[in-house]
This record gives C-alpha cells, sequence and structure tokens, in this order.
C-alpha cells in the first residue's frame, strides 16, 4: 500500500453517481459476421464506470480492475446500446461500479439485458495519488443489497490475492 491522500468527505447515495451512454453500434464495432466486439462493450462500460466514479469521488480516477462480465446475448450492427453504472461501495480509495449493459433493436423496439460488469476504480489526487473518497450511503434496499455484494466480491478478490501470494512465498 502506497501514502495516500485524506480528506473531509460526506457519505454520498448512489444515485448522486447515476450515469449513462448510448451510442448506436456501427460496421467498425463489429466482426464480419456483424456481431459487436467484447471489447467495444467493455470499453463504453468503462467509460461509464469512470463517469459515476468521478461523480462519486470528485475526484479524477483510474480503473485498477474489471471483473464478472458476463455476455448473455450477441449484439448486432444497428443495434442502440446503452450502459447504466453507479458506485456500488465505496472503501477507503477505491469504489466498485456496477454497470448494465442493455441493447434494443431500434425497429422492432425490443430491449435486451446483455451484459452486467463489474469494475473497481480508484480516485486520485493532483499528485497522482490515491485519495480518500466518500463512503456509499444506500437509500434503498436494492442499494443496500448491491453495496453487501459488492463487499462479497472485494473480500473474495483480496483473499484470492492473498492466497496466490501465500502460494508463491
Ligand atoms: C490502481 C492504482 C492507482 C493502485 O495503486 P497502489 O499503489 O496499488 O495503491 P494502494 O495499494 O494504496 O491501493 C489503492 C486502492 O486500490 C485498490 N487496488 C489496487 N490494485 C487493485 C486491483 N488490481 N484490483 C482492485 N483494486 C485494487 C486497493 O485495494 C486500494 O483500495 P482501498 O484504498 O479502497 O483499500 C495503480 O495500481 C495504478 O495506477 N494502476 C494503473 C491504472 C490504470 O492506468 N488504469 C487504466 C487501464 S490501463
Amino acid at each position: 500500500m502506497r501514502a495516500y491522500t485524506t480528506r473531509r468527505v460526506q457519505p454520498r447515495p448512489p444515485s448522486q453517481s447515476c450515469s449513462e451512454l448510448t451510442r448506436w453500434m456501427g460496421v467498425g464495432d463489429a466482426n464480419v459476421t456483424g456481431n459487436v466486439h467484447g471489447g467495444t462493450i467493455l470499453k463504453l462500460c468503462d467509460e461509464v464506470a469512470g463517469i459515476a466514479a468521478i461523480r462519486h469521488s470528485g475526484c479524477r480516477v483510474v480503473t485498477a480492475g474489471m471483473d464478472r462480465m458476463t455476455f448473455l446475448h450477441p449484439v448486432s450492427v444497428g443495434n442502440l446500446v446503452t450502459v447504466r453504472a453507479s458506485v456500488n461501495a465505496a472503501w477507503r480509495t477505491s469504489m466498485e461500479v456496477g454497470v448494465r449493459v442493455e441493447s434494443e433493436n431500434v425497429r422492432t423496439r425490443e430491449v435486451r439485458h446483455t451484459s452486467t460488469a463489474y469494475l473497481t476504480m480508484v480516485a486520485l489526487d493532483e499528485e497522482g495519488r490515491p485519495t480518500e473518497i466518500p463512503a456509499v450511503a444506500p437509500g434503498t434496499e436494492v442499494e443496500e443489497r448491491r453495496r453487501r455484494e459488492a463487499q462479497i466480491r472485494r473480500d473474495n478478490r483480496l483473499s484470492e490475492r492473498d492466497a496466490l501470494v501465500h502460494g508463491r512465498a
């Protein structure tokens, strides 16, 4: 762990970090069969998660990691893709952002939940050091469940990292 800066920060509800981006998928986003690259969706998730993390922390942020990216359905050229993000939980300098991806067939208006992703973003101060961020104050049962599940994912991540380090020692 490196030195981090502290600030006087008030808890914030997830509703204050809600962020949304919509993009129309073109041929440049897809492979030869017309299916959109997973990487295109990942980039959109990273962008919207960054916006949510900046809204929550009021700082610039970097992506420390991404896990649990599932693709439930293919996305096709011509679909409208919407990514929605909010901060599920915040710790000392890092936060978990949950992202829901939906794709819409514009002609039929059919909307499908295509992916869910969880990203860890770290807030940085002006010198590029990790900096303290506000806690998350859940306002609803769903927000409380998201915070609880984010804590489980963080605990699993840290215990996996410790197990790997001990395994090498
Ligand atoms: C993320 C980064 C700032 C962490 O720096 P660090 O020196 O490890 O700092 P710390 O050990 O103090 O960790 C800071 C926080 O990041 C978290 N963190 C660090 N590495 C992580 C990882 N791989 N996954 C999830 N969280 C991580 C820590 O748990 C800590 O969180 P906490 O303060 O809430 O407990 C640093 O690794 C970095 O700059 N990485 C490159 C980020 C980047 O460029 N992303 C763009 C994609 S290429």
